[in-house]
């Protein structure tokens, strides 16, 4: 079946230069999370495209995978794992550091959240440099999860962010050249 088209949704995107700092546009998704139907149809999106991969869990990335994993965990009759900051998780965790522009960040996973062969999608609201959502991937085939597809609100098509994921399929609702 065809994708469902968000592109519509664009319009519900406020932009907001030189936030977080000169230079940059920020593309704020909480104008679109707002409007009830903008928000079902980003999810509706996400289900249609992701109903028949047989999907066991849906991993949110902390803090803004939040808002769209649960959402659609419930939606795909599947369960809800959070990927979180460091020191947040009570139990034992599976850790990645990854680089970014300036020093570097870390995500953790419970052990226990994935069983061996678990089909796994990955949400986010954001890829951009794609450094994110590329050490989540690793946290995942660690504990031996089967990556279903790794998924996101909006894309920034020109930081080739997708590149990072020659053998995972990456599917964003919007993209913005
Ligand atoms: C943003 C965004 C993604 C990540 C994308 O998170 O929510 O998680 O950056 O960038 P990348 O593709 O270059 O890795 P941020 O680092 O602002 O953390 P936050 O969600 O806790 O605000």
């Amino acid at each position: 079946s065809t994708p469902i088209n968000c592109e519509p949704l664009k319009q519900l995107i406020r932009t907001v230069p030189d936030f977080p700092k000169p230079g940059i546009l920020f593309y704020d998704i909480t104008t679109l999370l707002k409007d009830k139907a903008g928000f079902a149809q980003m999810i509706d999106a996400f289900a249609a495209y992701y109903i028949d991969k047989h999907v066991d869990l849906v991993l949110g990335i902390e803090a803004r995978g939040f808002i769209f994993g649960p959402a659609m965990a419930y939606r795909l009759n599947a369960g809800f794992v959070p990927v979180r900051k460091p020191k947040k998780l009570p139990a034992p965790v599976a850790k990645v550091t990854y680089d970014l522009e300036y020093g570097s960040d870390s995500l953790e996973i419970h052990l226990d959240a994935i069983q061996p062969g678990q089909r796994v999608v990955i949400v986010d609201d954001l890829l951009a440099t794609g450094g994110t959502m590329q050490a989540t991937v690793q946290l995942v085939r660690q504990l031996g999860g089967e990556i279903a597809g790794v998924a996101f609100a909006v894309e920034l098509d020109f930081l080739k962010g997708r590149d990072k994921f020659p053998d995972v399929d990456v599917y964003s609702l919007l993209h913005y050249n």
